[in-house]
């Protein structure tokens, strides 16, 4: 048997991952995000606290005792902001993307969220803004944060997985419902474009639901029909979809669509809010209910008890809803039941099958196999009772897929399939497009009388291609515009200026307008270019002679698109987003990091004092050791209290440091057996330490003789020893002989010190455990330095010594050919060539040290020693 869809793409991946792709599924009320890279195993990327979504959305506040410094806290870390501080809070963004602040969206958005300061975005771009803590940021750009914090998350979670430090995440497949239309579209590319990413599609959820669903299936040449009927938190949608396979390729194709933009669990919430705040206001019936609306505090809580009570209400009857302090101090407690609230919804129950039933059209229900079920809200079981009442039997629904994960996974497949950076599975889409793409087009001065012509008409698979178009009514050499039109809704405009160059009388042979339109993967309908073709005059036919073919002449035209609503980011507004979150970004890196290490300090410091009050501590512990760390304790924890909120990071981490350092200091010598400090684990060391000055001073002596020996060689043979020492190149660390001494010092005090001990072994008896300890570990630190000095030296004095007998030897070797030489050639002028010979040594000398320059000098000279 073949195997399944999922398990071949991904075998496949593990070996020709070469990029990465990142799927953002980015809901009314979640996000989900998936990573495929290299070396990362393939799951969705959970957030900070480990789940596999997060809200979406975030909150900016004014960060606490500073003026102007803002922070943002993303997705659940949102929630507490929202009760704080509702007009912080910045969630269900999604319905009002590439939208105007006058839109039904935009009101019904501030009906739901009264606090928000909703505002125009600059530049008239019909794109809505929110002032939040002094600043006015596009919508555009807050999705732009959730996007960032999503690719940041995945950067990281690629990191850990591979062991490496710096991953950088650039591609993303955005899932979108098939009825977004160009402005929210154009929206969604801006806001990942300012987070840093290419958006390789936008994918549509219905195409996305049906890849995963058919990715662990098998198929034959038999189209099998599916309904996907999907209910998220903002909108519904259903997708018929054909699945078949053909030659082991893998057909996708949409047959049918359906959508409410506005139907979704959001609609539950809000339903089981507006019996709540009923319930409330004819409990305390002197509450007016504009002034309770109106409370952003007491609604944002409202809205989190009601969403808490619909997901109890999806698998219980009733619920038990209680917010302490709710309004003007009154507690609130009730009940609701899920009889009241599916009697309340019972107005809308028509919505739920209207969808599905336009996907369905007039195809025959019996043909479909299954209806799939995606989606977080259609666990609601008001809405599965009434798919099943509609369909007439439970056997058609299908919960095979993951209701919640199946759109991102989905998209993934997708996106690596387009990418072209994975070999994945053949598969073959074929995309009907839901709208209708028009243009009407126009000459200067006939804008009364435009033309028009369908470019991508409904239906059309011409997705992902482009579209030549004449534009037949244009005959002349003059301005004309084009506007472009989505469903009847015009969206954009080109005003072209009369071709530079042409006039009427330079194409006697007529001209002809031609236009390249494009309709993206991600259903983004543009005009690429424009061109206009001019014929000369025709030449008349001469008898008998073929009619010579006249080459017309093409000009490429351009023009500044208008935007006749929604109006995307242009570079420059772009780019100030951009920077505006690179600052964002970067401050909150360091916040995180200042409070990270303030935690570490504190938690340092309880565990310090936790361990002083250790039994064995305070029995056997470092008396003075434990006072210091006792004063450091006290010092240390007012400051936490007091200061260090506006101390830097490395001051806090200093401190973090001396703690530590301290409680190692302790754990050490509580740590260290008895045995370790009796009399003859010391006379060890005296013995160790008198050994390793002797060796030290054996080595000196050594070292001096040797270099006595070749500054000898050198005299014999008259050459100059002080001048090759200086020009053999060695590599040593820096070491006085003040430094040396000053451990030979602290070493002889102690073998000093040691031999009272010796004459007097009651006095070794009454020093004190600690004073011991620390004699130890001086002692020890000092003998480890000298080893280490001892064991440099070494190294230096073989470089040196070899250094300069491998001089001696080459220039010996040379004087003896010389004589060789010498001896057969005249005896007469014998002393001027041992005179000439011996300046050419001396030359060899310095050219052989040059050619070692790399290395640095040494500051040691034998003679110091
Ligand atoms: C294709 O598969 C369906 C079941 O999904 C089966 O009923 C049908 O006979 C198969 N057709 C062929 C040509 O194998
Ligand atoms: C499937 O492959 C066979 C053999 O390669 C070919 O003859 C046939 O036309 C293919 N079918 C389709 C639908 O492409
Ligand atoms: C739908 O099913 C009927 C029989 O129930 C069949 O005649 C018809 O061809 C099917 N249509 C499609 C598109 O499969
Ligand atoms: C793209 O357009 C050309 C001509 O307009 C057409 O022949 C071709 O089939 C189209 N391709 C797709 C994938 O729709
Ligand atoms: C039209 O353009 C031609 C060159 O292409 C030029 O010679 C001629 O003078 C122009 N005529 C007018 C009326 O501007
Ligand atoms: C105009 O140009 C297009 C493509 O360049 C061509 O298909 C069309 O036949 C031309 N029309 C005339 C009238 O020359
Ligand atoms: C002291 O001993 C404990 C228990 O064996 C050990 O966990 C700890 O690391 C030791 N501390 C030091 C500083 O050696
Ligand atoms: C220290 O050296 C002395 C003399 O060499 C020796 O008698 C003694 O056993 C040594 N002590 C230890 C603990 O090594």
């Amino acid at each position: 048997m073949r195997p399944a869809f999922v398990l071949s793409v991904f075998s496949f991946l593990l070996l020709h991952v070469l990029g990465a792709l990142l799927s953002i599924d980015y809901g009314q009320e979640f996000t989900k995000a998936v990573l495929v890279a290299p070396g990362v195993p393939f799951d969705i990327i959970l957030t900070a606290d480990t789940k596999r979504k997060d809200m979406s959305g975030l909150a900016i506040t004014t960060v606490p005792g500073s003026k102007d410094e803002v922070q943002r806290n993303f997705g659940s870390h949102a929630l507490s902001s929202c009760v704080r501080n509702p007009s912080s809070c910045l969630l269900h963004l999604k319905s009002i993307i590439g939208k105007s602040v006058g839109s039904t969206e935009a009101v019904k958005y501030l009906s739901t969220h009264p606090s928000v300061d909703l505002v125009e975005s600059k530049n008239s771009r019909n794109s809505i803004a929110f002032k939040v803590a002094g600043t006015t940021y596009p919508v555009e750009e807050l999705l732009a944060m959730t996007f960032e914090e999503t690719k940041a998350r995945a950067e990281q979670h690629w990191d850990i997985s591979t062991g490496s430090k710096s991953s950088l995440v650039t591609d993303v497949v955005i899932t979108v419902p098939s009825f977004f239309t160009q402005s929210q579209r154009l929206a969604i590319k801006d806001a990942a474009e300012i987070a840093g990413l290419n958006v390789v599609a936008l994918v549509d959820d219905g195409l996305a639901v049906a890849l995963n669903y058919a990715s662990t299936r098998e198929f034959n040449e038999t189209k099998q029909y599916h309904l996907i009927y999907d209910m998220g938190a903002g909108s519904t949608k259903a997708t018929l979809v054909s699945l078949s396979s053909i030659n082991g390729t893998l057909q996708v194709e949409n047959e049918g669509y359906g959508y409410d933009e506005t139907l979704g669990g959001h609609l539950f919430t809000e339903s089981i809010k507006d019996i709540l705040e009923a319930k409330f206001l004819s409990e305390h019936k002197n509450v007016k209910m504009s002034k309770l609306s109106s409370n952003g505090r007491a609604m944002n809580r409202l809205w989190q008890a009601a969403d808490k009570a619909k997901l109890v209400l999806s698998a219980n009857s009733e619920t038990k809803v209680s917010i302490e302090s709710f309004y003007d101090d009154i507690d609130f407690k009730t009940v609701v039941t899920r009889e009241e609230f599916e009697e309340y919804i019972g107005s809308n129950i028509h919505r739920f099958t209207k969808p599905l039933i336009d996907a369905i059209g007039d195809f025959d229900l019996k043909n479909i196999s299954s209806v799939i079920l995606a989606g977080g809200s259609t666990r609601v079981p008001i809405v599965q009772k009434h798919l099943v009442t509609y369909l007439g039997s439970e056997d058609m629904i299908s919960k095979n897929v993951n209701a919640d994960e199946a759109h991102v996974l989905g998209a993934t497949l997708r996106g690596l399939a387009l990418s072209g950076m994975f070999r994945t599975k053949q598969m073959n889409i074929i995309e009907h497009s839901l709208s209708s793409y028009e243009i009407k087009y126009f000459e200067e001065g006939n804008q009364k009388k435009p033309s028009q012509d369908v470019v991508v008409p409904k239906g059309s698979t011409s997705i992902n291609n482009r579209t030549a178009i004449e534009l037949k009514d244009l005959k002349s050499i003059k301005g004309f515009e084009v506007e472009l039109f989505e469903d009847g809704q015009s969206f954009k405009s080109f005003s072209f200026q009369s071709p530079k160059g042409l006039n009427e009388s330079s194409c006697p042979g007529g001209v002809n307008y031609s236009a390249n339109f494009e309709l993206s993967e991600s259903r983004i309908f543009d005009l690429k270019s424009v061109s206009v073709l001019c014929y000369p005059e025709p030449k008349e036919p001469v008898k008998g002679e073929e009619v010579e073919e006249v080459k017309p002449k093409r000009t490429v035209l351009n023009a500044k698109p208008k935007y006749t609503f929604y109006r995307p980011m242009g570079t420059a507004t772009k780019q100030t987003s951009i920077n505006r979150l690179r600052d964002l970004t970067k401050h909150d890196k360091e916040r995180q990091l200042h409070e990270e290490t303030i935690n570490k300090l504190e938690a340092s410091l309880y565990d310090l004092r936790a361990y002083l009050e250790d039994e064995e501590v305070v029995a056997n512990g470092p008396p003075s050791l434990i006072s210091a760390a006792q004063a450091l304790l006290t010092e240390y924890l007012d400051w936490l209290d007091y200061d260090a909120s506006s101390a830097t990071t490395k001051e806090v981490q200093e401190k973090y440091d001396e703690v530590r350092v301290h409680r190692i200091k302790i754990e050490t010598y509580v740590n260290l057996s008895d045995t370790l400090l009796d009399f003859g684990e010391f006379e060890r060391l005296y013995n160790t330490s008198t050994e390793t000055i002797y060796n030290l001073q054996d080595f000196v002596i050594t070292m001096r003789e040797d270099a006595l020996d070749i500054q000898t060689k050198y005299e014999e043979n008259n050459l100059d020893f002080e001048e090759a020492n200086k020009k053999v190149k060695v590599t040593v660390p820096q070491i006085s002989d003040s430094d040396i001494n000053s451990h030979i010092e602290k070493i002889n005090e102690f073998l000093e010190l040691f031999e009272t001990f010796k004459n007097d072994r009651a006095q070794f008896g009454s020093t004190s455990k600690e004073l011991l300890y620390n004699l130890r570990e001086t002692i020890l630190d000092e003998l480890k330095e000298l080893k280490s000095i001892h064991s440099s030296l070494k190294s230096v004095h073989h470089t040196r010594i070899q250094g300069l007998k491998d001089r001696l030897n080459k220039y010996l070797k040379r004087k003896e050919k010389e004589e060789k030489k010498l001896a057969s050639s005249a005896i007469s002028s014998a002393s001027q060539a041992t005179a000439s010979e011996e300046e050419t040594a001396t030359e060899s000398i310095s050219a052989t040290s040059e050619t070692s320059a790399t290395t640095t000098h040494s500051d040691i000279k034998h003679d110091e020693l």
